[in-house]
């Protein structure tokens, strides 16, 4: 793995299993020094195929290894709105399926942003509250769409928006389509955690993989900072990793 510079920023470039080695020597490193404490370490997780592999080695350091998960609370970014938890197509299955599924981690300690609520303005707050409550998250992981969103935090996000009910843009749904089996079986709205909720972790790694993401990646990095890419609001964040293979990074 290199460190290159992009404008302000320093990005880590490497093969897909380095990158995803750094950042599971990451989660390991916090689980660890937090149950030496006799605390919980609080991951902020992403879905999306961009973590995969890293869900795949935190599994077999969980196998191989003994990486415990059970002091960790997780909250997810993102879930698309009417998906109950047994839709294969929702995060909540998505997450048990890449994840919780084959780790020790404490069913009562993971939460997905609630999909099926009459009132998704109060299950926004109650979601907030609930990372609070957590202590806050120690460690975010994010992927990045195709029009540089983060969670479901479309172009024209504010630095300022919290956890709530949002509608998903057209080239979202247009991406979500071949998983979806077409356009038209997409949800057209989702529940995310906000910019500034996001922006509230102690440690914010961002993964991108696959020349798709350069352009974006670039632009997130490296370009103006505003909602019109939600990603750049992150080059102001005190402790912001990029992690980026060789194709996302254009090198
Ligand atoms: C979805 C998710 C995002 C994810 C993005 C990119 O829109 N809500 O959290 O980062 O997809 O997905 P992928 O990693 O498959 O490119």
């Amino acid at each position: 793995m290199k460190k290159i510079q992009i404008g302000s920023q320093e990005a880590q470039v490497g093969e897909v299993d380095e990158l995803c080695g750094a950042l599971a020597d990451e989660v390991e490193a916090l689980i660890q020094s937090r149950a030496e404490a006799g605390k919980f370490a609080v991951l902020g997780l992403a879905t999306g195929s961009t973590p995969l592999p890293l869900y795949a080695e935190l599994i077999r350091r969980h196998r191989e290894e003994g990486l415990s998960f059970a002091n960790v609370i997780s909250f997810n970014l993102d879930e698309y709105e009417g998906l109950g938890r047994d839709h294969e197509r929702s995060y909540w299955c998505e997450m048990w399926e890449n994840l919780f599924d084959h780790v020790d981690v404490d069913p009562e300690n993971v939460s997905v942003p609630p999909s099926l609520s009459d009132d998704p303005d109060r299950a926004a707050t109650e979601y907030e509250a609930a990372i609070q409550a957590a202590g806050g998250i120690d460690w975010q992981l994010l992927g990045i769409g195709g029009e540089g969103h983060i969670g479901f935090n479309e172009k024209g996000s504010a630095l300022d928006s919290r956890t709530r009910r949002v509608t998903l843009a057209r080239k979202t749904i247009i991406d979500a389509a071949p998983s979806f089996g077409g356009e038209e079986n997409v949800p057209t709205h989702a529940i995310t955690m906000g910019v500034a909720s996001i922006l509230e972790a102690k440690r914010i790694v961002l993964m991108a993989r696959g020349a798709s993401k350069k352009e974006i990646v670039h632009l997130a990095i490296s370009g103006e900072v505003g909602p019109d890419v939600p990603a750049s609001f992150l080059q102001n964040h005190k402790n912001v990793g990029w992690f980026l293979d060789g194709d996302a990074a254009g090198s």
